[in-house]
This record gives C-alpha cells, sequence and structure tokens, in this order.
C-alpha cells in the first residue's frame, strides 16, 4: 500500500485514509501546534519489526512534556495502537508517523484551553534521498538559513513548527541543484541537515554535532554512536566549524528517513576521493543488518509486530519488564 490507502488510526478509531479530515479552525493549522514521530518498520527474514519504538515514544512524549501538551494516551497506548494499525493494514515494511496536535477549540494564540489529539499514519516509503544515494552519495550545500537559536524553538522538541525551518532549508537546496542543505547553529557551528543528523570522518575518528548545535537528538545518530563504538571507533560529540565540512575524510546523514546516506561532497568541494568512504560503508553495513535482522540485534531495537513471529514473546517480556 502506498501514501493514500489504508487505516489511519485517529483518537482511538481506525478510519479510511480518506475519511481521517480534521477542521480548518483547529490550533495546530494556524500555528504548528502539534509533536510527532517519524519511525520505521521492515520486513526482516523473522518477520516484521519496528526499529526502536519504544525510544521514539520517548521522544514524541518529551516533545509533548516540553509544549505542555497532555497527550490523551499514555505512552504505552499510543505505542500499541502502532502495532495494531500496522496489523490492521497489514504491512510488512512501512513508515510510521504518530502526531499530537492541538485540536478544534477556539483560535486564540493560547493552545492549553485547546484539545489533544493524536493519530497514527503509515505508508511504504523507500530510500528518502534515493537508492542511489545509499551508494553514491548525495551532493549537498551549507544552508544560509540558521537553525533556530537557544532559548527560541527548542529543537529538542520534534514540533511541526520546526519544520518550517526545515522547508527553507530543503527548498534553498533543491533550488540551487542540491540534495540537501547542512544547516549551521546561529553560532556558525554546523548543526544538521534539514531533516537529519550528520556525522564526519577525519583521521579515522568520528565527530557529530552535540545535542546544544541545535538538532533534534536523533534515534538514528544515537543508534549510530553506539555502532560506532561496537566497531572500536573513536566517537566525537563536539561543536564543528563549518570548515570542517570541507576537510572531511567522509561525511554522511543519518536518520529514520535516510538511513545511513553518503554525501560526496559540500558546497561543490568533494568530500574526500568525492565516494562512500570506508568508515560510513562499514556504519551501513552494520545498521542495515540489524535492521534487516541478519545479525543477533544485541541491543534489543527490534520490536516484532505480528503474533507467532520468533521474538515476540520475549520482546513483550523485556517491555513488561522496563515499564
Ligand atoms: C531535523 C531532523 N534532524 C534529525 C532527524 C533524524 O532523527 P531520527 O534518526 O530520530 O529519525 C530528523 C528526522 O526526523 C529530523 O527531522
Amino acid at each position: 500500500m502506498s501514501f493514500g490507502t489504508g487505516k489511519i488510526w485517529m483518537n482511538g478509531s481506525l478510519v479510511d485514509w480518506a475519511d481521517a479530515k480534521i477542521h480548518i479552525g483547529s490550533h495546530v493549522v494556524h500555528y504548528g501546534s502539534a509533536v510527532f514521530e517519524g519511525a520505521r518498520c521492515y520486513d526482516t527474514p523473522r518477520g516484521t519489526a519496528c526499529f526502536r519504538l519504544d525510544t521514539h515514544m520517548t521522544r514524541l512524549f518529551d516533545s509533548a512534556k516540553i509544549y505542555r501538551m497532555e497527550a490523551p494516551y499514555s505512552k504505552a497506548d499510543l505505542h500499541n495502537a502502532v502495532l495494531e494499525t500496522i496489523r490492521s493494514n497489514q504491512y510488512k515494511a512501512c513508515y510510521i508517523r504518530p502526531i499530537v496536535y492541538r485540536g478544534y477549540h477556539t483560535l486564540g494564540v493560547n493552545p492549553l484551553p485547546v484539545p489533544v489529539d493524536a493519530a497514527i499514519l503509515l505508508w511504504e516509503w523507500g530510500a528518502y534521498l534515493g537508492q542511489d544515494a545509499l551508494v553514491n552519495g548525495v551532493d549537498v550545500c551549507v544552508s544560509s538559513w540558521a537553525r533556530a537559536a537557544a532559548n527560541t524553538f527548542p529543537t529538542l522538541a520534534k514540533t511541526s513548527a520546526n519544520y518550517a525551518n526545515s522547508t527553507l532549508i530543503k527548498m534553498e537546496a533543491i533550488t540551487e541543484g542540491y540534495s540537501e542543505g547542512i544547516a549551521l547553529d546561529t553560532g556558525g557551528y554546523i548543526s544538521e541537515g534539514s531533516g537529519q543528523n550528520l556525522f564526519l570522518v577525519r583521521n579515522n575518528t568520528v565527530y557529530t554535532p552535540p545535542v546544544t548545535a541545535s538538532i533534534l537528538p536523533g534515534i538514528t545518530r544515537d543508534s549510530v554512536l553506539t555502532l560506532a563504538k561496537d566497531l572500536g571507533f573513536t566517537v566525537r560529540e563536539e561543536m564543528l566549524p563549518r570548515e570542517m565540512l570541507y576537510i572531511a575524510d567522509e561525511a554522511f546523514f543519518v536518520g529514520t528517513a535516510v538511513e545511513i546516506t553518503p554525501i560526496r561532497s559540500v558546497d561543490k568541494i568533494p568530500i574526500g576521493n568525492g565516494r562512500r568512504g570506508p568508515i560510513t560503508e562499514a556504519l551501513q553495513q552494520a545498521f542495515f543488518d540489524v535492521i534487516n535482522g541478519r545479525i543477533e540485534d544485541s541491543h534489543g531495537w527490534l520490536e516484532y509486530v505480528y503474533e507467532g513471529e520468533p521474538r515476540q514473546a520475549a520482546v513483550a517480556g523485556a517491555r513488561a519488564a522496563r515499564a
């Protein structure tokens, strides 16, 4: 099934895609008052498995807390609703978009009296920047738009409002003939792409900007940091000046949508030899081996979706133990 088909979970009911509507007077339409997630489930040899759904749900509730949104559902409710929606749509692999938003009441800026609603959409979404990009990399630019300054739009919250900035970065990049833009923070340090985090490699050390560089704390970023340490690389989270991009041996984007996508040039300057580098490839291999169920899921990142799938009992047990 593709975008535009199947059932959507809305406030506890499964409704046809075409009927999943909200009123034009909803607060979220005017003020971007929503928090959301983007997760994936994969078709592995052992069954359909969500990647780090628990962690995505934690970030969703963190985002809601920052914006004083009291969701009418618990984290466990929404987590289970995601699994139920995948099952009802019979997806083997899909992108998962839970959203918690301010609905219909009044259109004053004050969101507090406005009810909080929730929905879960699913659709099939392949390689975000194209299959070819995963091997050959993408050409990107440094954006003229900066990420939001500290204490303006909180970037630790994945809120719809923040994506106004992302769309400016993306439109500028596309208009200039690039696949993506890399934004700096307001101090001029490297932040992230319009919808993905960034890593650099220099002299066999793996670098990524810290959470204080106006980034969304990505779950793929966290996974890649873990895998890089597992593989024995030195990993540094630190503020990086713009010019580190140009002298990096390797650079790559990470995120639920882009997974791990190499960057082959920045502002038309080739990164390294202008091809995917060996550390990028090693991390891609490690990441794809986990999400495709080719190696043991030693970090407990996969949660199987359908009854009777091999890990169902073990995962349910692990979740019960954590609760
Ligand atoms: C602005 C931004 N940064 C980073 C990411 C990567 O985060 P994750 O790996 O959790 O998908 C995303 C993806 O949602 C994003 O929109």
